[in-house]
């Protein structure tokens, strides 16, 4: 515990970027493919075997990641090499040291040691846009300040058998920040039309607790009322489980997008690089493992669902909003000090245990969240956190498919001016979006980009609740710097009306995850 605040970890949290420097104390202990500068950058293309459990300082501790198949050999694997026409790999932007996912500590750190010419800021979607002078830190602001990529789609959209699908709004930019909706070449009036939003990378990680299919029928969308569709590749069915918008049903579709978009790759990748990137993917686990006051969060008498070799030990895919399965188990060695805790580790483990009986217990009115209230729960409807974040040991939505908690629409978004602003405007015909009608402002319009519909404006798939840590900003569009940010836009959003004791131990708790 000691030697992490020795060797600057909490210094690194306090001081983001200009704390690279204090990082050289670990220096001597990196890895191969692991550069000095970083909390352990693995570069694409570096080599070398990653062992199976290996650990990494962040600021509340330390993450572990756990290949299950053991070591791996990372030379020649198509998720570590770079195999398209820009540098990067699925590695660049899935860093085992930030659970699988990317955070801005990291992004800054990288373009400190590069001068930005790490193959992550590549233009195409590294950068707030392809056009802007690529030299300069301002025009990869969203990158270096948030931790988020450009995510270009096509406008009007196209259904998977590359049809036009007819959107049920209009889309007007109302302001663009980044200058790339209204870009000549990359904006919405281009030749080749495309949104640009702005989007965190997810966890390719515990992937079997988001990718497994589930419905409470095993056939429905339990939200709409429709079959699920059906993995011509596999014959099952699958639901809306994985990216924010949902774009891809499986996690070959999302590698082979990714391949295209992200690596500038020139041609599809073969079928058996696709399997060894979703093998890879499948049997990667990754939690928070050391907390300098939690202490070894996998030692015997931790709590059981802490650590990543409890998620790789746990089943797949459980609703966990009830007293059989809950959620993350339970906190209770925690809740009463232990003979030869110091105060200060009971305090702190006593604060988890609290802020995981708010996560699970404490109740509040949640209200007009779209594909929540709307699907005939009520509204206001009397629930807690568990109720939407209900996959056993991750939290991810037990239920296929997207909501929307209003990160992205007004008013409830916070104050964005680094974010495009859209104005969407439904045809008087069509239903419209459940609470703010037929004239929304949004940052993102989320799955409503993809289907075209009014209903899903600013509706997005919830990610997992493990290794937070490791991986700030939080939410999609990276609005809150910090957990506590997460913790405060709940409280206004929803009313809760916590005390700032409530706010510090639900914050304690997601820590530890
Ligand atoms: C330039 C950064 C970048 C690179 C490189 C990259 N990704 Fe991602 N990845 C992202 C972003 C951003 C998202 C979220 C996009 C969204 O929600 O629209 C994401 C999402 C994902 C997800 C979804 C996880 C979930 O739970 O929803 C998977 C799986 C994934 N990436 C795998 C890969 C693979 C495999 C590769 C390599 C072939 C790769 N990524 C390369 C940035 C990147
Ligand atoms: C009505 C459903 C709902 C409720 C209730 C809810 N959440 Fe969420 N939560 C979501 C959705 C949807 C997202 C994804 C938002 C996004 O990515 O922009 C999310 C995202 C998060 C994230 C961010 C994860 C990340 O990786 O960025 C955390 C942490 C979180 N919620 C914690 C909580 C806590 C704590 C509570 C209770 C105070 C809570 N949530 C209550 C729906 C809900």
């Amino acid at each position: 515990m000691g030697d992490l605040r020795q060797a600057g970890v909490f210094a690194r949290g306090v001081l983001g970027c200009a704390a690279a420097a204090v990082a050289v104390g670990l220096a001597a202990h990196a890895a191969p493919g692991q550069d000095s500068a970083d909390r352990g950058w693995w570069a694409p293309g570096a080599g070398g075997t990653m062992p199976a459990e290996p650990a990494f300082p962040n600021p509340a501790g330390k993450a572990a990641i756990l290949n299950t198949s053991g070591p791996v050999d990372t030379k020649g694997h198509p998720f570590f090499e770079a195999l398209g026409t820009n540098g990067r790999a699925c590695v660049t932007c899935h860093q085992p040291s930030d659970g699988m996912s990317l955070s801005v500590e990291s992004v800054q750190a990288r373009w400190t040691a590069t001068g930005g010419r790490d193959p992550l800021f590549a233009a195409v979607d590294g950068s707030n846009c392809p056009s802007l002078p690529q030299d300069r830190a301002a025009s990869h602001s969203l990158l270096l300040e948030k931790g988020l990529f450009r995510i270009a789609l096509p406008w009007p959209p196209k259904s998977p058998d590359g049809k036009a699908v007819r959107p049920e709004f209009t889309l007007e930019v109302v302001k663009d920040p980044t200058a790339c909706n209204l870009d000549p070449v990359y904006g919405l009036k281009s030749g080749a039309p495309h949104v640009s939003v702005y989007r965190r990378p997810r966890m390719t990680a515990n992937l079997k607790y988001v990718t497994s299919p589930f419905s409470l029928s095993g056939r429905f969308d339990g939200k709409r009322g429709v079959p699920l569709a059906i993995n011509p590749a596999t014959g099952q069915r699958v639901g809306l489980p994985i990216m924010s918008d949902a774009r891809a049903a499986t996690l070959t579709d999302q590698a082979v997008d990714a391949l295209f978009k992200h690596e500038q790759v020139g041609q599809a990748p073969d079928a058996a690089q696709l399997r060894r990137i979703v093998d890879y993917e499948s049997q990667v686990f990754a939690a928070q493992s050391a907390h300098p006051l939690g202490g070894d969060l996998m030692a015997a008498d931790a709590p059981p669902a802490l650590g990543p070799r409890a998620l790789a030990k746990g089943p797949a895919i459980v609703a966990g909003f009830n007293w059989n399965n809950p959620v993350f188990l339970s906190f209770d060695t925690w809740r009463n000090p232990r003979t030869g805790d110091s105060r200060e580790q009971a305090e702190f483990r006593a604060s988890v245990a609290r802020g995981y009986d708010i996560f699970f217990q404490r109740p509040f009115w949640i209200r007009d969240v779209a594909w929540f209230n709307s699907i005939g729960m009520g509204n206001p409807y009397k629930r807690t956190c568990a109720i939407c974040h209900s996959v056993h040991m991750t939290g991810n939505d037990i239920s296929p498919g997207v909501m929307d908690i209003g990160v992205n629409n007004l008013p409830t978004a916070d104050p964005r001016p680094d974010l495009p602003l859209f104005k969407i405007t439904c045809r008087k015909e069509v239903e419209p979006h459940y609470y703010l009608g037929r004239t929304i402002y949004t940052h993102d319009p989320g799955r409503a980009l993809i289907s075209g519909k009014c209903v899903d404006v600013g509706s997005l798939v919830m990610q997992q609740m493990r290794s937070l840590s490791a991986r700030a900003p939080y939410f999609s569009n990276g609005s809150a710097k910090d957990l506590r940010a997460v913790v405060d836009f709940y409280d206004r959003r929803f009313e809760m009306q916590m005390t700032e004791q409530d706010k510090v131990d639900l914050t304690n708790f997601l820590a530890v995850l």
